[in-house]
């Protein structure tokens, strides 16, 4: 069998860490392609280094631009090639640009798609995220889900039930393997903070970020609310360019408390985290990531594809509502937050079900064929 991997943004190199692990230690021949719609070293490189992610054997270099050009650059640069490597599967991973390009260009060509992080479903279109987890969804082959809900909302719209597997979530594999490495980096020392006394803030999604105002009031709202915890916010690229506009917007100077800092490598990150009070965030996977580790989570949005996260986890969607906002940070100081519990199959096995799950559908595949030839032994096409 032989896999074509492909990654593009931040959040999929963790999922890929964890698919091409499982497919090293069964000696599976892997591919994989590095999209470039991240490309700055702190969105990209430090992952590969931290997750020890071999060298891409392709780089298609495509970066930033509209959702139409970054979708067709990836498009153009991927279909000479998976037309050369001939991999039996095209796996992708996640919700972002390069994932809906590359099902889109493996489907055409006749290239079997495999879907890890299949089936989850905010129900809002307004999200760019889930306009592509629908139509990955509607090319791809092997459906692979990360929790039951995921599974349900596939059957919803149609998909046959022999193509949907609930294998977990490989983002908990990543983590699994890290959290040791992670916590021995002693991170909240270097940032000269203490356990358990700060908060963690990542913001990216257009509509936190895009308008200037709306993200000024944001950060208003959270300084407002979290009392004087220190604030610590990795600032993501897109959120940077934005930040000067709401400066310029009334946003004004801000607190020494709420700690501007680059975006962080995955065990830095992670060793952040693992030591924070709070984290607030309108990411998907860190909201995964929260619940695990048994950290409040405090969700920047409306919804969430992730609803395990707040069923079973640690996760509560607060959206932008101060109210929601300085109830919640109430809760967090005073300990009355749930603990969570971890949810099924999030052990750190996902890629290794993955994996083998292909591993049988490529034998299934491989025999069909071969009993199909036998029996058509005249030569005479049997269509
Ligand atoms: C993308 C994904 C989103 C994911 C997020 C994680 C889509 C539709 N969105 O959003 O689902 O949660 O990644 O980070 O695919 N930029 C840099 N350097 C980089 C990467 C990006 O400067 O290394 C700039 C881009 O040029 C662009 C902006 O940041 O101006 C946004 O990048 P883009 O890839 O369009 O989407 P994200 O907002 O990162």
């Amino acid at each position: 069998m032989r896999l074509l991997h492909v990654a593009g943004a931040r959040p999929n190199f963790m999922k890929v860490a964890a698919l091409m692990h499982a497919g090293a230690a069964r000696g599976i021949e892997q591919v994989l392609v590095h999209t470039g719609q991240h490309y700055d070293a702190s969105m990209s490189d430090v992952f590969f280094a931290d997750l020890e992610l071999p060298r891409p054997d392709h780089h298609l270099g495509v970066g930033g631009g509209s959702h139409a050009e970054q979708t067709a650059k990836v498009m153009t640069c991927l279909e000479p090639l998976i037309a050369r490597e001939r991999p039996d599967w095209v796996v992708v991973v996640g919700d972002v640009n390069s994932t809906l390009a590359a099902a889109l260009t493996a489907a055409k060509l006749n290239i079997k798609v495999a879907h890890v992080e299949a089936g989850l479903r905010s129900f809002d279109r307004t999200m760019p995220e889930e306009v592509n987890r629908v139509v990955v969804d509607g090319l791809s082959d092997l459906l692979f889900t990360p929790s039951a809900d995921g599974d349900l909302n596939l059957l919803r719209e149609g998909h046959p039930p022999e193509q949907i597997k609930m294998v977990g979530n490989v983002m908990i594999d990543a983590l699994e393997r890290s959290i040791e490495p992670a916590r021995r980096r002693r991170v909240p020392a270097r940032f000269g903070l203490e356990p358990r006394r700060y908060a963690v803030l990542t913001l990216h999604r257009p509509s936190n970020v895009d308008d200037p105002v709306v993200l000024g009031q944001l950060l208003k709202t959270i300084l407002g609310t979290s009392g004087d915890l220190p604030v610590i916010f990795p600032v993501h690229p897109r959120t940077r360019a934005r930040l000067e506009d709401a400066a310029a917007h009334g946003l004004g100077r801000l607190p020494e408390r709420l700690r501007l800092v680059e975006p962080l490598g995955y065990l830095d990150f992670l060793g952040l985290v693992d030591g924070a009070l709070a984290v607030l965030t309108d990411s998907g996977g860190l909201q995964e990531e929260t619940t695990v580790l048994g950290i409040p989570c405090l969700t920047l949005r409306e919804n969430t594809e992730r609803p395990v996260t707040v069923t079973l986890g640690t996760n509560r969607l607060v959206g932008r509502d101060p109210v929601a906002l300085a109830r919640a940070f109430e809760d967090v100081f005073a300990g009355r937050w749930t603990r969570g519990t971890c949810p099924p199959r999030w052990d750190g096995h996902a890629g290794e079900r993955v994996i083998d799950l292909l591993l049988e559908a490529t034998a299934g595949a491989a025999e069909t064929a071969r009993r199909e030839g036998a029996e058509n032994t005249t030569g005479v096409a049997t269509w």
